[in-house]
């Protein structure tokens, strides 16, 4: 199974990619991810993403591609793999096919309104990367999976959210579109609890 989670930031592709991967076995391909481990080890990619991630503005398609291609033609994809962030652009898209054929994308939609607060409202944690609420988790400092620090992601500010919704609306929400046409896409309701929102996933993913 080769998945493609789209949504909008915030729209829970981390949270549900972590159980998908738990599930399924297919390997989580985040590129926000990916960027930002660069970020952490001030790799030359890292430098050049970061300028960008800051302003909440997306890292140019090339890069990106290039990224991709290199991390999809590892072993560890050949029998399927689950893409978090990617593709973010019509071109994007573009350039994917002409190397994998995607199983299935599936879109998480929620209302807008919802997530800014759930981006603000956001912590990381450093070790195992999973994402967790205060509405949910408080104001502890500790991952209460793993026992590591928490960290609040430094594009996770009101300011660069707005900028990050506004970029997924002019260009990536057109790749609703662009998989509807090819007869790939399913859309499932990510406003509801993180487990509603799994089983709905598992409907999908259970009949590919
Ligand atoms: P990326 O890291 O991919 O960020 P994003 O798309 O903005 O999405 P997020 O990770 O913020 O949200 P998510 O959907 O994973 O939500 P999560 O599960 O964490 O990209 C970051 C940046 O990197 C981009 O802005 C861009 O600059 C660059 N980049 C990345 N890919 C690129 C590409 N292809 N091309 C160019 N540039 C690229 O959940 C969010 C919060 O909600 C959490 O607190 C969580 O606990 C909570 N939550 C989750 N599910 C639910 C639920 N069902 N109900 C209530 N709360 C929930
Ligand atoms: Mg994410």
């Amino acid at each position: 199974m080769n998945i493609v989670l789209l949504g909008a930031p915030g729209s829970g592709k981390g949270t549900q990619a972590s159980l998908i991967t738990e599930q399924y076995g297919l390997p989580h391909i985040s590129t926000g991810d990916m960027f930002r481990e660069n970020i952490r080890e001030k790799t030359p990619l890292g430098v050049l993403a970061k300028s960008y991630i800051d302003k909440g503005q997306l890292c140019p398609d090339d890069v990106t591609v290039k990224m991709v291609e290199e991390r999809l033609s590892r072993a560890d994809c050949k029998k399927g793999f689950l893409l978090d962030g990617f593709p973010r652009t019509i071109s994007q898209a573009e350039a994917l096919e002409k190397f994998v054929k995607i199983t299935c994308v599936l879109d998480i939609e929620v209302p807008l309104d919802k997530l800014l607060g759930r981006l603000t409202g956001r912590r990381c944690c450093e070790k195992c990367g999973e994402s967790f609420h205060v509405s949910v988790i408080g104001k502890t400092e500790i991952c209460p999976k793993c026992g590591g620090k928490l960290y609040t992601r430094a594009d996770d500010n009101e300011e660069t959210v707005q900028s990050r919704l506004n970029v997924y609306a002019s260009q990536t929400a057109s790749l609703i579109d662009f998989y509807q046409r090819k007869g790939v896409l399913k859309s499932v309701n990510g406003d509801a609890a993180v487990e509603e929102v799994f089983a709905a996933v598992q409907e999908v993913l259970n009949t590919l």
